[in-house]
This record gives structure tokens, sequence and C-alpha cells, in this order.
């Protein structure tokens, strides 16, 4: 089996570290890895299995070396500036930011999905937002059955979503502290906004679900909307998600596509409390769904609890399964 070249681009970072757990953990047949990071992070040590590694600033030149696949997770603007200069070296960038998730010329990317589309890609693949990607491994075996008409979401999203940052204005804000990260404390607290509002009075958290939906979905005409609230859980994203089809459903044979669709972890005994939890999501790598009931107030409705770590499935895990796929069409 041919070796590759690792890089690994934001490697202090959340999702950063996770990739490594999650490297661990799989079986990647990796002959060189190479950490990068901003100047500050330059001469950092990292020791994964076994061996130790230098954290390195990134630069231009840094994919000088026959790199073949750089997992990045630096934010937008590093992705903006490097992302093409790691693809003109053949490289192929999988992209955690935003930057890239749009454009008509990057393939995004849900193994369990779109697999195929990854065949599309020019140097750079994008990995969705991670309350998409959760999202659409649910929404995915129902559109196929059932075809999906219109989607309400409404998401109760952990702070390691915003990175340590996020997480740093819970602790701190846990212990009285004011918030520096999100515009209001977020201990004992849901902030109704997740990045940047726009002109229509959504966010932009909100319009990257909706437009990312589609492209995932390849349905320009689904009608979505998103509301998306940042909750003071550490860890793990919850999402109720209201779902109208055109296709009439039974409960029951909806309950077992569910279950039997990749990736997924039916939890739904609600007599016995048993529905999914971002406690219990937290460390895991499926999507757990749970709450599976008819919505009584349209023809053709349900009601989904949909829970997944957000920094696991929602960016590491994906982003890793996306470079596993790379790998096996390299060999
Ligand atoms: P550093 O630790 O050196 O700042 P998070 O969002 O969890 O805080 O992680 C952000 C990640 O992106 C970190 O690894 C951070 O490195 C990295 N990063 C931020 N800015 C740059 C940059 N200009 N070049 C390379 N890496 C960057």
């Amino acid at each position: 089996m041919k070796k590759i070249n690792l890089a690994i681009v934001g490697v202090t970072g959340m999702v950063g570290r996770t990739f490594l757990e999650v490297l661990e953990e799989r079986d990647l047949p990796i002959d060189n890895l190479y950490f990068f990071a901003s100047a500050r992070s330059a001469g950092k040590k990292i020791t994964f299995k076994g061996k130790e590694y230098t954290v390195e600033e990134l630069t231009k030149n840094s994919f000088d070396r026959g790199i073949d696949i750089a997992l990045f997770s630096a934010g937008g603007s590093t992705s903006l500036k490097y992302a093409p200069i790691a693809a003109s070296k053949g490289c192929i960038v999988v992209d955690n930011s935003s930057a890239w998730r749009m454009d008509p010329e990057v393939p995004l990317v849900v193994p369990e999905v779109n697999p195929e589309d990854i065949k599309l890609n020019k140097g750079i693949i994008a990995n969705p937002n991670c309350s998409t990607i959760q999202a659409v491994v649910a929404l995915k075996p129902l559109d196929e059955y059932y075809n999906i008409k219109r989607i309400i979401y409404s998401t109760y999203q952990a702070v390691s979503g915003a990175g340590m940052d996020g997480w740093h204005d819970l602790e701190e804000g846990l212990k009285g502290n004011p918030p520096k990260k999100f515009p209001h404390p977020i201990a004992n607290n849901c902030i109704p906004h997740i990045d940047v509002f726009t002109e229509n009075g959504y966010t932009k958290e909100e319009i990257k679900m909706i437009e990312e939906t589609k492209k995932i979905l390849h349905n320009n005409n689904l009608k979505i909307t998103a509301t998306t609230v940042r909750v003071p859980v550490f860890n793990g994203h919850s999402e109720s998600i209201n779902v109208e089809f055109e296709k009439s459903f039974d409960l029951e044979e909806l309950k077992e596509v569910l279950k039997k669709a990749p990736g997924i972890v039916v939890e739904d005994d609600p007599q016995s409390n048993v529905y999914p939890l971002a406690c219990n999501a937290t460390g895991r790598n499926e999507v757990f769904v749970g709450r599976i009931r008819r919505d009584e107030s349209v023809e053709n409705g349900v009601n989904l609890w949909v829970v997944a770590d957000n920094i696991r499935k929602g960016a590491a895990t994906n982003t890793i399964q996306i470079a596993e796929l790379l790998i096996k069409e390299m060999q």
C-alpha cells in the first residue's frame, strides 16, 4: 500500500488536536507527518504515536516537499491564502474552514452522503460546517426514500465550535469572568447569534446551514430555514430538525431507514428516557438521532433530534474520512 505524506495545518487548535486523536485511532498509511500552526507555536513539540514532532510556522514554502494531503483547520483567512499554494504544489487540501465551501469548483463532502463528489476536486475539498454535517447524515437517507421538500433547523451549539477561545469563555464565565470571544456571557445563557449577521437578518452560520445543505444534497429547490444558537455546553451540537417530504411515509419504516443508514445511531426510547444527548455523543464519530415523531401539523412531516460531537464528526472525523477516501483513490 502506498504510504502518504500528510500535513496538518492548525495542529495546535481545537480541531487540530482532535485530528491527532482520530488519526491515532484509525490506521492511515502515513509515511511522513508535518505539523503547522502560526508563528506563535513554532518550535512547540507534539508527540504522536510515540514520536516527537516539531510544530513549524506555516509559510508559502511549507508545501515544497511532496506533501500528498493537507488537513487545514486554521481559520478562513489562512485557508484562503495557503490552500491554493498547497494545491499548486500537487497537494490535495481538505479544508475545514468556510473559505472554499460554496466555491462551485470545490466539492463539499460528507462521506456518508456524497462521497462521489470527491472525484471532482481540483486540489481543494471542503469540509462542511459542523452543524450541516450532522444534519445531512440524518437527512440523506430520508431524502432518498421520501424526497425532502422543506427543512426547519433549530440548533443548540456547543462552545467548542468557536475554538479554544469559545471554550475559555464558558470556563471563565462559569467562574463569573466576562466573555472575550462571545458578545454576551455564555454561562447560564443562550445566544441566538453564531458568526456575523447579514443584511436579511440571518447569521452567516444560518446561511451556511441552508446553502451547504442544498449543495451537499444536490438540490437547489429545497426550502430551508434555520435559527442557530450558542448554548452553555462545552462539546456536542444538538439540533431540532423539522422535515417535510413530498411523499407520504410510515413512521416505523422511516425509523428503520435511519437505523440502516451509514454513520447513524438511532437512540429513541422516550419511555425509558433514551434520546440523543451531547454528553453521550462527545468522543464518538457517529450521528445520534432520536425523538423521531410525526409532525401532525402538516401532511408529510417529521421531527428529529440530532446530536453529534461537533469537533469529531462535525470537523476532524469527517475531514479524516475524506482523506481516507483520497488515499484509497491514490492506491
Ligand atoms: P496557533 O495556536 O499558533 O495560534 P482554534 O480555532 O481552536 O483556536 O485553532 C486555530 C488554529 O489555527 C491554531 O492551531 C492556530 O495556531 C492556527 N492558526 C491561526 N492563525 C494561523 C496562521 N496565520 N497561520 C497558521 N496557523 C494559524
